[in-house]
């Protein structure tokens, strides 16, 4: 029912070279699953008139709350869709604790980016020192619930969400399988009947070796991989296994 989908997160990686190779490699992936590939934004169009033609989806790693005016350096969902995206990461780990992005600033970027036509993805996580303290569920369905709240239940079962565990997140610590089954569980829980629908990803030193176990679980439909996306045999493989 769920169709399974690998979203590669190139994060700022990558130059015109490197990534004409990994467009190459893309082309040749054969599997079942839906695959969405996240290029830093200035090399977004490129990607698209590469892969133009497959079935690979493009997608922006994040984008403005605001739909345009005076904001120097950022770049809108508008015109992400405008270029092509038909995905944009909301709420990544890296954007909270780094450029210090508030759960309400992501139910914003959430809103603006479904009301673009984009299908957004929305990360959530725990730190360690949550789990650690037992807090993991808790931390999610508060990150969820601000997202529910400002976009609506239904708006937030049509999009796509991914458990990013911040301490498994280019640590080569992944979550075990039952970890992340028991949080993706909870997640679909809380969305509710239509949350059945709803492609719940894992995303945190996804890697070939482990990503056979991750998707087996029942509530787990893919993967949200970052480092070894940029290695596009490993990638691929992962693609296969989902
Ligand atoms: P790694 O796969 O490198 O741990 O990164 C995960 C991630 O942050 C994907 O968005």
């Amino acid at each position: 029912m769920r169709h399974p989908l690998v979203a590669g997160n190139w994060k700022m990686n990558g130059d015109s070279e490197s990534i004409a190779t990994l467009i190459s490699g893309l082309l040749e992936i054969q599997c079942e699953a839906d695959i969405a590939v996240f290029p830093p934004h200035i090399y977004i169009p490129l990607v698209i008139a590469g892969v133009g033609g497959s079935s690979v989806a493009v997608g922006g790693q994040s984008a403005s709350e605001h739909k345009a005016g005076a904001y120097t350096g950022e770049t809108s969902c508008q015109m992400l869709r405008d270029v092509g995206c038909q995905y944009v990461i909301v709420g990544h780990s890296e954007r909270r604790s780094i450029y210090g992005e508030s759960s309400q600033q992501v139910a914003e970027k959430f809103v603006v980016a479904q009301l673009s036509g984009m299908t957004p993805i929305l990360c959530v996580g725990e730190t360690l020192e949550q789990r650690d303290k037992g807090e993991t569920l808790n931390v999610i369905a508060e990150q969820l619930g601000l997202v529910i709240e400002l976009a609506g239940l239904d708006a937030v079962c049509k999009a796509v969400v991914a458990y990013e565990p911040v301490w498994a997140i280019g640590t080569g610590k992944t979550a075990t399988a039952e970890q992340a089954q028991s949080v993706h569980q909870d997640i679909r829980r809380q969305l509710g009947e239509s949350g059945a629908k709803t492609r719940i990803l894992y995303g945190g030193s996804v890697k070939a070796a482990n990503a056979a176990e991750l998707f087996l679980q029942p509530d787990i439909d893919g993967a949200l991989v970052g480092g070894a996306s940029l290695d596009v045999s490993e990638f691929s493989e992962i693609c296969k296994l989902a």
